[in-house]
């Protein structure tokens, strides 16, 4: 059995802290900042958290495109597990369908909305939508997101988003409302 210590990996700072507190109490969660203000870190970490205490669970994380899968994301998690293709946390990881398996049994697919009918599939435990704002079509995609997050049969149902700036306006921000209802 392999264990992993996330506190060596990642401390969040005063403005993460209050998101990851929120972890199991509140259903959709959101992290919202500037560029490099630590949202995309903050969501993996927690992506991580969940993947290590509930062993079995599945996950999904989505990102506008797979560019930003491969040159975002990826990276951002193998600051937390290592590299995917040889840490001793990794059971597996194919490329082809970015789909990883933890050493525990828990998974974790990685995809991008662009054609958000493509993410239609199994029920999931949680979501984690990063850059959500850049999401063309996002009411469709939060749809199909919403129709998985029906639990894998693993663990608890969550969302978590990842957004830039947003004003009332925003359609994200007004999403991200109806969401909070639901809480
Ligand atoms: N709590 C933290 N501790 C150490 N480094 C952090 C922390 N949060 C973010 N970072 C680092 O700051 C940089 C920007 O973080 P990132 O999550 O990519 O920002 P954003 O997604 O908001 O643009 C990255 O190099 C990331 O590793
Ligand atoms: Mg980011």
């Amino acid at each position: 059995m392999f264990e992993i210590n996330l506190a060596e990996k990642y401390v969040p700072h005063s403005a993460q802290l209050p998101f990851h507190l929120d972890g199991y109490k509140i259903r959709y969660r959101g992290v919202f900042g500037g560029t490099g203000s630590g949202k995309t870190l903050a969501g993996v970490a927690e992506d991580v958290r969940w993947l290590i205490e509930n062993p079995g669970i599945v996950g999904y994380v989505f990102e506008p495109t797979y560019l930003m899968v491969k040159h975002i994301l990826i990276p951002t998690l193998e600051k937390i597990l290592g590299s995917l293709t040889s840490s001793p946390l990794i059971k597996s990881f194919h490329q082809g369908d970015m789909h990883i398996t933890l050493w525990n049994g828990s998974q974790l697919w990685l995809g991008s909305l662009l054609n958000p009918e493509l993410a239609e599939g199994a029920n999931i435990d949680f979501v984690h939508v990063d850059e959500a704002r850049l999401i063309r079509n996002f009411d469709t995609a939060w749809h199909v997101i919403e129709r998985r997050l029906r639990g894998s049969g693993g663990g608890h149902p969550n969302g978590a988003w990842s957004q830039q700036r947003l004003t009332l306006q925003d359609h994200i921000y007004i999403a991200y409302l109806r969401t909070q209802k639901q809480n």
